[in-house]
């Protein structure tokens, strides 16, 4: 009996040239991703840009309305402002939609998904719908803080986010590389993206300041976390810091358990949950780095101890590929082989 043929799909990456999309692009070969056609969109600049896809060369295309026809999956990455604009015109095309912006990760209606974490929130999902991706930073303290309260609940968490200059984009990672080259070279660094110079810096500021003095990164990470964990009156403390590293965030997390929970069980628990790799041997100077997470598929996690009656630890996360488009990918793998293969 012939056996029938896997279905395959219609996919598009929006905002193919950027930070995540490039990481996205490549994980969809790398993974091997069953696609029937994939669109590489952005915006009138890139049209014509040659992209990697595997051994091949793809060409970038313009997002308009027609490049949305069609589509089983359009997976956003260009930021809040085109996925407000497009997602309606991509669901609306029947587009089953992945979005990695801010723009829905707090809508009611809309599952915020981490794989990991809550993939039953994807199980009712088909085309027309809408998922979105937590921010890298959220996605990671989740990761990590999730093993720990499922086994001993959460009573405080604080969190310090030092973010690399690739959150802030390609125009982030462009600033932070000029102004190293220019301070090398006796030349004023150029602030344009950043407020301040970034370079040889630490800046305590990531995003606007809101009338309370927090930012909406640091209040959306706090409410994305709580999201995700479903602990919505978790309180959760965040400062986030803008750190002159090119590539993967490293979070301080001090966490207040509901039960006592010794290093060494945190440890066990971390070691053995989902998306997590424990790095904690300090004996030998082994830790989370910024460094070792780029490329990874893991959040690091490590520096695990005892502090002021609760725990403290070290995380670090590729932004860009751990905290963006691998989470993007797993919920696309999920959906063609559930709701979208159906
Ligand atoms: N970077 C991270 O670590 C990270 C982590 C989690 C989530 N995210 C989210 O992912 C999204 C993308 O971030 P990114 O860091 O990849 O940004 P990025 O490097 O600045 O890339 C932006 C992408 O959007 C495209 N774009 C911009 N305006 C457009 C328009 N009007 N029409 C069509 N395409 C347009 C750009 O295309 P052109 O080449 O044509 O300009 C580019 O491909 C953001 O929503 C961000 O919040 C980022």
């Amino acid at each position: 009996m012939a056996r029938r043929r896997a279905r395959r799909f219609k996919v598009a990456v929006v905002g193919a040239t950027g930070v995540v999309g490039r990481e996205l692009v490549a994980l969809l070969a790398e993974r091997g991703f069953p696609l029937e056609e994939l669109r590489l969109l952005a915006s009138e600049r890139s049209v014509g840009e040659a992209l990697e896809f595997g051994d091949e060369e793809r060409r970038v295309e313009r997002l308009e309305g027609r490049a949305l026809a069609g589509l089983d999956l359009a997976l956003l990455c260009a930021g809040e402002a085109v996925s407000r604009a497009w997602a309606p015109a991509a669901l609306a095309a029947g587009a089953l939609v992945v979005d990695t912006s801010a723009a829905f990760r707090l809508a009611p209606e809309v599952p915020l998904v981490a794989p990991e974490l809550n993939p039953e929130a994807l199980e009712d999902l088909g085309p027309g719908r809408l998922v979105a991706c937590p921010d890298g930073a959220a996605l990671a303290a989740s990761l990590a803080l999730a093993p720990l309260a499922r086994a001993a609940g959460l009573r405080r968490v604080v969190v310090v986010a030092c973010l690399s200059a690739s959150h802030a984009g390609r125009g982030g990672l462009a600033e932070l590389d000029q102004q190293t080259r220019d301070l090398f070279n006796f030349r004023p660094a150029r602030v344009e993206r950043f407020p301040h110079q970034v370079a040889f810096n630490c800046l305590p500021r990531c995003g606007p300041f809101e009338a309370d003095g927090a930012t909406a990164l640091e209040r959306g990470l706090a409410d994305e976390v709580r999201r995700l964990l479903e602990l919505p009156g978790l309180p959760l403390g965040v400062s986030m810091v803008q750190v002159p590293v090119f590539s993967a965030h490293g979070l301080a997390l001090h966490l207040e358990p509901g039960r006592p929970l010794s290093p060494e069980e945190a440890r066990e628990l971390l070691g053995r949950a989902p998306g997590l790799r424990l790095v904690d041997s300090p004996a030998e100077e082994r830790y989370p780095l910024a460094t070792e997470a780029v490329g990874q598929d893991e959040v690091l996690v490590g520096r695990v101890r005892a502090d002021a009656g609760g725990l403290a630890l070290w995380a670090t996360v590729d932004n860009a590929r751990r905290g963006a488009a691998l989470n993007v990918l797993q919920i696309a793998e999920r959906l063609a082989r559930g709701p979208l293969a159906r």
